[in-house]
């Protein structure tokens, strides 16, 4: 079972990421856990280019970056982990292309279909839950768990965060248009609430799927 995480930048993936981790490990089940870009020694240099770099990227180069990385794990870590039969939880897949170089960017989206469907060798996730928060919402609770001002052009940011409030506009955009378009596969909650009754929420559902593959 593959399940992915999204949204934008600061809505609070990866502390729900953790803890479906432990949920899942406590009913018995082997759990891996990654996040794109990285994941590998490959996948980290990649993802240090990308983020922590302050050159400008054209988009097409941007989105061919992500992509490799995205090759590397697919074909080394999450389809030996899936044939072994672990659940793969992660933190942010092609969703994030289609939103970030697909909405964000504006690179077509025929391009980014084909980029994604080579860079993921056809893997789908089986459930995708989508943390929506505002960019402003995010950008606060960003500044204010590191005692920081709020500044959008803060020091803080790394080259992605630095795109701006709209960018991070069209990428929120992009990712409720992927779930009006699925919205079977993609579950749309809002990151404002706790983050235990998200938990809940997402370890239900979670649940519920598992239990509908086993009586199918
Ligand atoms: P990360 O620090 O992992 O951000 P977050 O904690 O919000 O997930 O950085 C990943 C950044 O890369 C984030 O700004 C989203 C962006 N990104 C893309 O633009 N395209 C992609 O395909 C992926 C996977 C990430």
């Amino acid at each position: 079972m593959l399940i992915t995480f999204e949204g934008i930048d600061g809505a609070g993936k990866s502390t729900q990421v953790a803890r479906l981790k432990r949920h899942l490990q406590e009913l018995g089940h082997e759990v891996l856990t990654l996040r794109e870009p990285g994941g590998t020694e490959v996948c980290e240099n990649i993802r240090e280019l990308l983020l922590q770099s302050k050159h400008d990227i054209a988009p097409v180069t941007e989105l061919l970056l992500f992509a490799a990385s995205r090759a590397e794990l697919v074909e080394k870590v999450i389809l030996p982990a899936l044939e072994q039969g672990s659940i793969v939880i992660l933190d942010r897949f092609s969703d994030s292309t289609t939103a970030y170089q697909g909405y964000g960017r504006g690179l077509s989206l025929e391009l980014l279909e084909k980029v994604n469907g080579i860079a993921t060798f056809g893997l789908r996730p089986d459930i995708t839950f989508f943390l929506d928060i505002t960019p402003e919402d995010a950008m606060i609770r960003k500044f204010s768990e590191k005692s920081l001002p709020l500044a959008f052009d803060s020091e803080e940011l790394d080259r992605m965060e630095s795109s701006g409030l709209e960018f991070y506009r069209r990428v929120r955009d992009g990712y409720l248009r992927i779930h009006e378009s699925e919205p079977e596969r993609m579950v749309l909650l809002d990151a404002r609430l706790s983050p235990q009754i998200l938990h809940e929420r997402i370890s239900g559902k979670v649940e519920q799927w598992s239990a509908a593959g086993r009586n199918a």
